[in-house]
């Protein structure tokens, strides 16, 4: 019989245009949206690197009118959004490009919800629905992490609590994405070692979801190849730009995978430590992947998809404990060669905490395409594991 996976209706939203320099195409690009006054959004970090000045150059010489608005934080909140969504309705744009990382781009979104449809940003969690259509907006992303450039979700925390809420409509994601390795060589190392996590623990999840279906595990597999040799090649030489195009492209085909597969356990466990104590999302999945595979891969179907995985990796080994053993290790290594904390005791957590942290990851959405069935029981065990890894 006929995997029943095998069927599928799916549309990849966003034309994706990768090469170097290819930032200089931004302005022909955008006007090819039928644009002619955009909101350009980016964070304060990036303006000494030259990246909005570059952008901007693009988008005049393609005759655009351009509105600045340079003041995205990280993890955009909904005050966030609503500062985008002022500076747009000022200055009466008729499209967005976001140049950034995911937070940019997520903020972008979730201003276009608002600006179109009115509203505040709760009204978007979820698969929303949108009644008038959106505003073009076009990607640059100067991380290789989030893949929001090719998503119709935006991330975007509430002010009050930093509470994660999922927006998303399936006409909200980017038009265009435009990979640029230029522009990601000067990120600095904790941010590359930080969104590289992210966007590897996306192909790792992705591949053995509830949700996936044949064509987005091929994507998640093409990114999990490319980001496993790249990466480890970035954190060596930032200016390697073989290896940053590689994690671009990785990062994109990961989200695009996303959009069907969603996510599984690392993100439901990486939220509530994001929100309570501020471990930035790229570390949290990255220290509670080795964890949840280990987890996930006890059912047989999931362990022979994670193999599938480890056997792209140099050394596999012959079988498939092997294989899923080289996976662990990898994901091990990414880890301690990122320079980072590798164990959640590095942050105020004890185990008194866990159980609060571990009730909140059972409410996240994407618990509930993690292949094994996770409870607040299950996970406050993961959490415990990533507390000492080496008592596991
Ligand atoms: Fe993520």
């Amino acid at each position: 019989m006929r995997d029943p996976l095998a069927e599928f209706d799916w549309t990849p939203p966003t034309r994706v245009v990768c090469g170097r320099g290819c930032v200089e195409k931004l302005g022909e690009l955008v006007a090819a949206e039928g644009c002619a006054r955009v909101l350009l959004v980016t964070d304060p970090g990036l303006a000494a690197a030259g990246h909005p000045q570059r952008a901007k150059e693009s988008l005049e010489r393609a005759g655009l009118t351009v509105a600045l608005f340079d003041g995205v934080r990280e993890n955009p909140t909904t005050k966030d959004v609503e500062a985008v969504r002022a500076h747009a309705a000022d200055a009466a744009v008729d499209g967005f490009v976001a140049l950034g990382g995911g937070s940019c781009i997520d903020a972008a979104k979730g201003a276009d919800f608002l600006v179109t449809n009115g509203g505040k940003m709760d009204d978007y969690r979820g698969r929303a629905g949108v009644e008038r259509p959106l505003l073009p907006l076009v990607a640059v992303p100067t991380t290789a992490g989030s893949g929001s450039e090719v998503q119709s979700f935006a991330l975007i925390a509430t002010e009050a609590t930093h509470e994660k809420m999922a927006c998303g409509d399936p006409t909200a994601a980017p038009r265009v994405a435009l990979l640029d390795a230029e522009l990601s060589v000067t990120m600095p190392r904790p941010v590359t070692a930080v969104t590289g996590l992210d966007a590897i623990t996306h192909a790792v999840e992705t591949t053995v979801t509830r949700a996936r279906n044949e064509r987005s595990t091929a994507y998640s597999r093409e990114a999990f190849r490319l980001a496993a040799r790249a990466f480890p090649r970035v954190l060596a030489d930032a200016e390697d730009l073989d290896a940053r195009e590689d994690m671009l492209v990785a990062a994109a085909l990961a989200g695009v995978a996303i959009e069907a597969s969603m996510l599984g356990a690392a993100h439901a466990l990486a939220n509530p430590l994001t929100r309570a104590l501020d471990v930035p999302h790229g570390l949290a999945v990255g220290l509670l992947s080795p964890h949840v595979v280990r987890f996930n891969a006890t059912e047989p179907a999931t362990r022979e998809r994670y193999a599938e995985l480890g056997r792209l990796l140099p050394d596999p080994g012959g079988d498939t404990d092997d294989a899923v053993a080289a996976l662990v290790g990898f994901l091990e290594r990414c880890l301690e060669t990122s320079g980072l904390p590798t164990a959640l005791s590095a942050w105020d957590l004890d185990d008194d905490a866990v159980g609060p942290l571990a009730l909140e990851a059972a409410t996240q959405w994407t618990a509930d395409f993690n292949p094994r069935t996770v409870t607040a029981v299950e996970l406050a065990a993961l959490y415990r594991s990533a507390l000492d890894p080496t008592e596991s």
